[in-house]
C-alpha cells in the first residue's frame, strides 16, 4: 500500500505533545481527510534508519487544541491510512509521588480514564458522512499497551542512560485544568503514578484499529498532591519539556529503527472474531 500512496506512506506513526512540535527534519507535509474530520495538524512523514515514519503534532503545529478538543479518532484513522501499524505516543505528565519527579521517563503500563465524554470508539453503531455505519465491537483492553513497543523504549532509553521507570498507571483527567490537591492525592492514594490529559482516548482507539500503541511518558511536574508550593503551572510544563526534548527525541529515533518489522504481539488481532462492519483504512 505504501507504493500507492506515493512516497506519503509510513509504517511508523509519532503522536507528538506538548513541547514537541516537530521530529523530522526532512519531510513531505501530507494533509488527509478522514471520515471522522479533521486531524490535528497534517501529517510529516520522513524517513529514520531505514524506516517510514509519520509524526503528527497532538495539539497541532501551534498548539491550538487543548486536550478536550483533540479529534483522537481522525488522528488515529489518518495514521493508519498512511499505512502506520506501529504508534509512539509521547506526552508529558505530572507526577503523583515524589518519587516520580520532573525528568523521570516512565512507560506506563496500566491507565485509568478520569475523561468525561470524549469519543472512544470507532464503533459506536452510528452513520458516518460517508454512509457507511459500523457494528459494535469489544475489544480488550486488559493491557492497554503493545508489549513489544514499551520493551524497546525501555531497552533504547536505557542505552541513553535514561533509567526509564518499567510499569505504571497513568490516570488521565479531563483536563485543561490541572487536578485539585485533594483530586492528586486521591489519585496518589489510588497507587497511579502519573496524570496526563491526551492518553485517553488515544490508546483505546490504537487499539481498535489494531495498531500496536506505545505509550511514553516525560514527567515535567509534581502534581497538586506531591509538590509544596502553587500547583502546577503550564509553564513549568513548556520548561520541562523543552529541558528534555532533546533526549526524548535521540531515544524515540533509536525505538523506530529497532521496532519488530514483523509485529508477534496481540495488537494486529484485536478484532479477531468480531466485524466492525466498516472497512478499515
Ligand atoms: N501534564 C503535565 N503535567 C500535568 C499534570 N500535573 N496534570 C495533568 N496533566 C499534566
Amino acid at each position: 500500500s505504501q507504493g500507492a500512496l506515493d512516497g506519503r506512506g509510513a509504517e511508523i506513526g509519532v503522536i507528538g505533545g506538548s513541547g514537541f512540535y516537530a521530529f523530522l527534519d526532512d519531510v513531505t507535509e501530507v494533509t488527509v481527510n478522514t471520515p471522522y474530520g479533521e486531524p490535528s495538524d497534517a501529517l510529516f512523514v520522513g524517513e529514520i534508519a531505514g524506516r517510514r515514519v509519520a509524526f503528527l503534532p497532538r495539539h497541532g503545529r501551534t498548539h491550538r487544541l487543548p486536550p478536550h478538543r483533540i479529534n483522537y479518532r481522525a488522528n488515529l484513522w489518518a495514521l493508519r491510512s498512511l499505512g502506520v501499524r506501529q504508534v509512539l505516543g509521547p506526552c508529558a505528565v505530572g507526577g503523583l509521588t515524589a518519587e516520580y519527579g520532573p525528568g523521570t521517563l516512565l512507560v506506563p503500563d496500566q491507565l485509568v480514564d478520569r475523561t468525561k465524554g470524549r469519543q472512544q470508539s470507532f464503533y459506536d453503531g452510528e452513520t458516518r458522512p460517508d454512509g457507511q455505519q459500523s457494528n459494535v465491537v469489544h475489544v480488550s483492553f486488559a493491557d492497554p499497551y503493545c508489549p513489544s513497543g514499551r520493551e524497546v523504549v525501555l531497552a533504547a532509553a536505557r542505552d541513553h542512560g535514561w533509567d526509564a521507570v518499567d510499569g505504571g498507571t497513568m490516570c488521565v483527567i479531563e483536563g485543561p485544568r490541572f487536578s485539585t490537591r485533594a483530586e492528586s492525592r486521591w489519585h496518589a492514594a489510588q497507587g497511579w503514578s502519573v496524570v496526563g490529559m491526551t492518553g485517553h482516548p488515544e490508546a483505546i482507539l490504537a487499539r481498535e484499529l489494531e495498531l500496536c500503541y506505545t505509550s511514553v511518558n516525560l514527567v515535567t511536574d509534581l502534581d497538586a498532591g506531591a509538590e509544596v508550593g502553587e500547583g502546577v503551572s503550564h509553564a513549568e510544563v513548556l520548561e520541562v519539556f523543552a529541558e528534555n526534548i532533546g533526549r526524548l527525541r535521540d531515544v524515540l529515533f533509536d525505538v523506530v529503527g529497532r521496532l519488530p518489522k514483523d509485529r508477534d504481539c496481540l495488537c494486529p488481532t484485536a478484532l479477531l472474531g468480531q466485524d466492525p462492519g466498516i472497512a478499515l483504512p
